[in-house]
């Protein structure tokens, strides 16, 4: 699979050949303490309650969904949607023998009142107690239209917590700097493949106070990365660095030195690159 159909294939995975890539890469993401303890602050911020209902928008694997489902009774409800039924097909597989309070249902962002011609569910309104989404506006072309639909499908007074990066706060250190703002700036670029809204970090707050949201909070958080190792598995550099050289942001050979300045700082002990991320709570 080409890198730059990998990263863009998040817009929509079932039209990909195969999967079980995306699959493992969430899986892979799953790996990294940084991940997790951002994972678990997102859910503290939904102030769950043992037989609350809650929805998980763009769930992937099913793992923050599941999570959730662990710490409610059987009277509660907990709901993961994604438009993927490849990864829908995976979740259902991996949790159906873990009696939780816990169904996924197919659905878009975009529009949660559902698609009968899709199979998409219809999501009524005023019906959870708190929604989260995470890493999936980037991939969405209207996410102020997704955000105003978590806060119809929950109840008033209810939380929306969101949680997304921001790719023009990406850093990435090298010796070649001139070459990495290049990059990072082509990350960015509205012709960018790889994500549809690159900028969604910062532009949270502005959706959720257009959408009628009370008590919005903004937490920022950095994820510092020292090695290489660490890096690769979560920040799909190849196809940011693929796109680049497609756009002629970069010549062939200043890729090339690039990747190869990376290397050197690795291998020196100096490896540094540090992802923002945004997350944002709002009261409905
Ligand atoms: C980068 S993954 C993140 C998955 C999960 N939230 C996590 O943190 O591991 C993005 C997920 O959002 C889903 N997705 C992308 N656009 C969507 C949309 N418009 N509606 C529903 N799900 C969407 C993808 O199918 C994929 O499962």
């Amino acid at each position: 699979m080409r890198t730059d159909d990998f990263a863009k294939g998040y817009s929509n995975i079932d039209v990909q050949e195969e999967v079980q890539p995306f699959i493992d890469y969430l899986k892979a993401v799953l790996e990294n303490d940084q991940i997790i303890h951002y994972k678990v602050l997102m859910r503290r911020m939904m102030s769950l309650k043992k037989n609350g209902r809650y929805l998980e928008v763009g769930c992937g694997t099913g793992y923050d969904i599941a999570e959730i489902a662990k710490k409610l009774s059987s009277s509660g409800e907990a709901v993961g949607v994604d438009f993927s039924k490849g990864c829908l097909e995976y979740s259902q597989a991996c949790y159906k023998e873990a009696n939780l309070p816990l169904r996924f249902a197919l659905g878009n962002a975009e529009d949660l009142r559902g698609d009968a011609s899709k199979e998409y569910s219809r999501l009524e309104d005023n019906y959870f107690d708190a929604c989260k989404t995470d890493r999936v506006l980037m991939h969405v072309g209207d996410p102020k239209r997704a955000i105003s639909e978590l806060k119809r499908v929950t109840k008033e007074r209810g939380i929306v917590v969101v949680g997304e990066p921001d790719w023009g706060a990406f850093i990435i250190n090298s010796d070649l700097n001139d070459i990495s703002l290049k990059i990072t700036n082509a990350m960015c670029s509205p012709e960018s493949p790889v994500v549809k809204s690159p900028l969604i970090g910062r532009e949270l707050y502005s959706h959720f106070v257009q959408c009628g949201f009370h008590h919005i909070d903004v937490t920022i958080l950095n994820i510092p990365f020292y090695t290489l190792e660490e890096f690769n598995p979560i920040i799909p550099l190849d196809s940011f660095l693929e796109h680049a050289l497609k756009i002629k942001a970069i010549t062939e050979d200043e890729e090339k030195n690039f990747r190869k300045n990376l290397q050197k700082k690795d291998e020196q002990g100096e490896f540094f690159a540090n992802y923002c991320f945004f997350i944002v709570k709002g009261e409905a």
